[in-house]
């Protein structure tokens, strides 16, 4: 079924583990993750970000199908617009079935950031969304605008903490070691500082590109205060891994496309047993 973010997000915390965001690429995704969900017993989060809504010319079809596809499973999951810099995409999320965006100004000077982010959610607030933004700056996504920062420029605790009071956002992605787009669990995640951004903020934080990040990093950086645990390129190795090995075999997309599904659904069912569950 399909429940707002916030609600996951909030469980979670209150039972002092996180909860696992996927990004759906296609419906594909979407079935795995779905299917993963209920095989484990534990909610996830399904998010479509900007780059993959503009793959599929729009945010609306891939949209609806993930919902559709929430609604009709047994697990428990929410569905989450990520990585928006576009506003006129952000307009769309209320009535695609969302109920939660990030808003990302990363790339943005502190003061510019603040700027954007503080409109937007007010602008999300008054229609119920949950929102999410980042300072900081992970880095690492392919297409990756023009920068203010440097990839990997790390989250200031006490900036962080006046972020949050000038934004109003409801959560806060921050850079601690994780970078995007990573292939390979060869990151370093700095502990302490999460610990101390924790200590910090009052809301929840958000690991952005863990598929790099060693799975006894992003328990033990759940240990230390992370809710949020998104993750995108592992899902899309398995699933190309899986094809590529599939196509060889067959020329009806059935085929490969179900294999690549199918590795989908181990991976994300995988990840999702890593964490303690939500009572
Ligand atoms: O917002 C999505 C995540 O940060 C995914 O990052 O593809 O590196 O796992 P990843
Ligand atoms: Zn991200």
């Amino acid at each position: 079924t399909l429940v707002p973010t916030a609600d996951l997000v909030a469980a979670a915390r209150a039972a002092g583990t996180g909860v696992l965001a996927f990004n759906v690429i296609t419906i594909e995704y979407a079935q795995a993750i779905s299917a993963a969900a209920e095989i484990a017993g534990r909610p996830a989060i399904l998010q479509i970000s900007q780059n993959a809504a503009r793959y599929h010319s729009g945010l609306s079809a891939i949209a609806a199908a993930t919902a559709e596809v929430a609604w009709r499973s047994s697990a428990t999951l929410s569905l989450h617009l990520d990585h928006v810099d576009d506003i006129s995409l952000l307009e769309q999320a209320p009535d695609s079935g969302f109920s939660s965006v990030m808003v990302d100004a990363s790339a943005l000077a502190y003061a510019a950031n603040v700027a954007t982010t503080r409109k937007a959610t007010e602008w999300a607030h008054d229609r119920q969304l949950w929102v999410e933004a980042e300072l900081g700056y992970v880095g690492g996504k392919p297409d990756a605008p023009a920068s203010a920062h440097t990839a990997g420029v790390r989250t200031d605790p006490s900036e962080a903490a006046r972020y949050v009071a000038e934004t109003g956002v409801d959560a806060l992605a921050v850079a601690v070691g994780s970078s995007h787009a990573m292939a390979d669990r060869t990151a370093s995640l700095d502990l302490d500082l999460v610990a101390a951004i924790r200590e910090a903020v009052p809301v929840p934080l958000v690991l952005h590109g863990s598929s790099g990040v060693p799975l006894e990093q992003i328990r033990a950086a759940v240990g230390h205060g992370m809710v949020k645990i998104n993750v995108g390129t592992a899902l899309n190795v398995a699933f190309t891994d899986a094809v590529r090995a599939a196509l060889p075999e067959s020329r009806d997309p059935r085929r490969y496309l179900g294999a690549g599904r199918d590795a989908v659904t181990r991976a994300v069912e995988r990840l999702l047993t890593l964490l303690p569950a939500t009572p």
